[in-house]
């Protein structure tokens, strides 16, 4: 077994507003999803933290787009969760507009990790972003969270029927941050995005 070396990963800040997003002009990768399908879980385990990002099983966590540095060299973006029927309207709207507005407009931006309860994989309001993905330029991985609730069969069965869905050539990663599967994975494709060469610095 290698050493294993543990990016280092700090929180940077929370943003509200686009005109409050850095300006450093380093690279970035967002995480998508509907709100508790472990977006903070998944930058908590890349870190190795338990609590670096906040997480809750309250859907509706995170209330604003969240940076953290990684290695002074990129940054990973914890976005707020859509599809939380009880967040207040006004404040969804008002965060579906912000992430929207990033999503389209922020030339930082080089991959997206959107992810999907691997119990069921799409779920209402998964949908209008899958639609979004497929006519974005830059690199999507796909993750499949929460994996550990599921038996190996069960795993190999939902990884089947997204691949039929989407397709063999998409990258895809059945993950769980309970567990730490799929970690390697995550930041195999992390590299390869932002061309990092095989950095053992962002191994683990
Ligand atoms: P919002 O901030 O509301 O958008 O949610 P989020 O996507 O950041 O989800 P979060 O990471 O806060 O996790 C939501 C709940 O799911 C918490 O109770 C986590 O403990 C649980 N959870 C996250 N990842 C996993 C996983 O891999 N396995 C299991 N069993 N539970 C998980
Ligand atoms: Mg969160």
């Amino acid at each position: 077994m290698g050493v294993a070396i543990i990016p280092d990963i700090t929180f940077f800040s929370s943003v509200f507003s686009f005109e409050g997003l850095p300006t450093s002009g380093l690279p970035e990768i967002c995480i998508s999803g509907r709100s508790n399908v472990g977006k903070s879980s998944l930058i908590n385990r890349l870190a190795n933290r338990r609590s670096l990002a906040r997480i809750s099983r309250k859907p509706g966590k995170t209330q604003s787009i969240n940076y953290f540095l990684v290695e002074k060299a990129f940054y990973l973006v914890d976005l707020p969760g859509y599809g939380y029927a009880k967040v207040p309207k006004a404040l969804r709207s008002f965060f579906a507009g912000l992430v929207n507005t990033y999503l389209n407009d922020r030339r930082e931006l080089r991959g997206i990790i959107q992810l999907l309860d691997a119990r069921h994989g799409p779920v209402s309001g998964d949908y209008e972003m899958l639609e979004w993905l497929k006519d974005w330029d830059g690199s999507v991985l796909y993750v499949l969270t929460k994996a550990d609730k599921l038996s190996a069969n069960g795993r190999m069965k939902i990884l089947k029927a997204f691949e039929e869905e989407f397709g063999k050539k998409k990258d895809t990663v059945m993950f769980s941050a309970r567990k730490g599967m799929g970690v390697e994975e995550v930041w195999a494709w992390i590299n390869t995005t932002l061309g990092i060469e095989n950095s053992s610095k962002f191994k683990i």
